[in-house]
């Protein structure tokens, strides 16, 4: 981070108080939300059609905030269980396209984008596919289920000039924007530390979602949702509807929650990506046949000049929190929920003294001659810490503005933020710590080729 001086620190406007920082206070700010949607009503022939592709849980989530969009209309959904089918009518109509083949909706000239909804390990094919198809596409987190599928979504993305946008919305919140602007202007001086974690402590939590009473190879389309995975029974259905506990599907805590964080932190704090990780955890709680590990933690290595620490803990006795803390060499910078806090501690503008040990007069003496050389007495310590806190507006949706920032885009043509390549960044870092905890070995990156080395 390019150092500022206090001029520059204070043109930037960020924070405003910092030559007049009130220690001992807290000051708190509202963040300004983005601008209302334009009063215009939007042209027939700018409307954007949009289909769904994987209508379970976030596909669902998705699609409902892409339908608050103005202009959005949702005209299809494929699924692989008939019980989703049948709620996406119900949600957006039953005169939409439904079917357990999304090469129906890709065949369909009418439909201009997809979002994709799928587990991990469709999430390259239905990508490609969409792209060859001449989609735009919305697809969810982790982009990536294997670090082979990085390259071939981002040479697709390239060739066919599609939009396309990673599905970590908080990338497109206003508090972690401010946070970005706070750190690059020198809010929390150099960044040395981030501590990153997710933790949860409940069954849904820990993915054990329930198996619908109807859920059998009749109204499951089985072989479809597999695809290329190894050809297993549909067994009780919890492959099916508990997928994120098999690396068959998933990608393990590392994929599911880590990426978010990762998108975070390589979002404000403008990195590629780290180095190195090391990791370690195991399976100490949720034995119900996963083969992925329920407690991680990783350390990482970034360029930049600052480590990272994450770690989920599906095992947090009494605790489901999600949080950054960034340390720099002049305070700390902390985001929960819809508030990004800095707490300010100046470097001391004296070095202090140690006289305690020895002599009565041997203190006093020091003492006087510490003073001859530093005859203003400063403040020191907690004495100098104060807090600016900056909070989103009550009601503040990142996920609608995420998906507002892919509709802007396919409107426009213009880059968006979490495209293909700051995906995959986000992805292969998150997925090196399940590379080192599988080989029990410290994992290796380029971030700026994405190359496992
Ligand atoms: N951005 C976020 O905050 C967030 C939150 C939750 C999940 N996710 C991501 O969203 C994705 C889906 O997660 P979920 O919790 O909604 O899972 P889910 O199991 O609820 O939904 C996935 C759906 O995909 C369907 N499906 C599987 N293969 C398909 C195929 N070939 N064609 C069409 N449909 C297919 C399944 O039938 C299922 O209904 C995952 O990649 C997950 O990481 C993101």
């Amino acid at each position: 981070m390019a150092k500022m001086d206090r001029r520059g620190f204070l043109k930037s406007g960020s924070i405003a108080t910092v030559g007049t920082y009130l220690a001992g206070s807290t000051r708190t700010h509202l963040l300004a939300a983005p601008v209302a949607e334009p009063a215009k009503p939007i042209a027939a022939n700018d409307h954007i059609q949009i289909a769904l592709i994987g209508a379970g849980g976030q596909g669902q989530g998705d699609t409902k905030v892409a339908a608050m969009v103005p202009g959005v209309k949702v005209v299809a959904a494929a699924d692989c269980y008939d019980g989703c089918l049948q709620h996406a009518r119900e949600l957006w109509g039953k005169d939409i396209l439904t079917t357990r083949d999304y090469n129906e909706i890709l065949a369909r000239k009418d439909i201009d984008a997809v979002i994709i909804g799928t587990p991990d390990h469709w999430h390259m094919k239905a990508s490609i596919d969409a792209m060859n198809a001449g989609k735009d596409v919305y697809c969810e987190k982790p982009m990536i289920h294997l670090y082979s599928d990085g390259p071939k979504i981002i040479e697709a993305w390239r060739k066919t000039n599609r939009i396309m946008q990673i599905g970590s919305q908080r990338v497109s919140s206003i508090v972690y924007h401010k946070a970005k602007e706070l750190l690059a202007a020198g809010a929390i001086g150099e960044l040395n530390m981030v501590t990153v974690w997710y933790d949860r402590n409940s069954a849904q939590g820990a993915w054990e979602y329930t198996v619908p009473y109807d859920a059998d190879t009749t109204t499951c389309d089985w072989p479809r949702f597999l695809g290329t995975a190894p050809k297993v029974p549909f067994g009780d259905g919890q492959r099916f509807f508990q997928w994120r506990k098999y690396k068959d599907y998933g990608t393990g805590v590392a994929g599911d929650l880590f990426v978010h964080l990762f998108s975070g932190v390589h979002l404000i704090t403008n990195t590629t990506g780290p180095t190195r990780a090391m990791s370690t955890g195991g399976l100490r709680f949720w034995k119900d046949g996963r083969d992925v590990p329920d407690v991680m933690i990783s350390l990482y290595d970034y360029a930049k000049g600052f480590n990272l620490s994450v770690r989920t803990n599906f095992v947090d006795g009494g605790s489901e929190s999600e949080g950054f803390v960034f340390t720099g060499s002049e305070g700390s910078m902390t985001l929960a929920g819809d508030t990004v806090t800095i707490a300010r501690v100046p470097r001391e503008k004296e070095p202090g003294v140690r006289v305690g040990l020895f002599g009565e007069a041997t203190q006093k003496r020091m003492m006087e001659i510490y003073r001859e050389k530093y005859p203003v007495e400063h403040p020191t310590g907690e004495a100098l810490r104060g807090e600016e806190k900056y909070v989103a507006p009550k009601g503040y949706s990142d996920h609608y503005d995420h998906m507002k920032n892919w509709i802007d885009a396919i409107r426009t043509r213009q880059p968006i933020t979490e495209d293909p390549v700051f995906g995959f960044r986000a992805a292969g870092t998150a997925l090196l710590s399940n590379v080192s905890y599988e080989s029990g070995k410290i994992a290796h990156w380029d971030p700026d080729k994405m190359e496992l080395l």
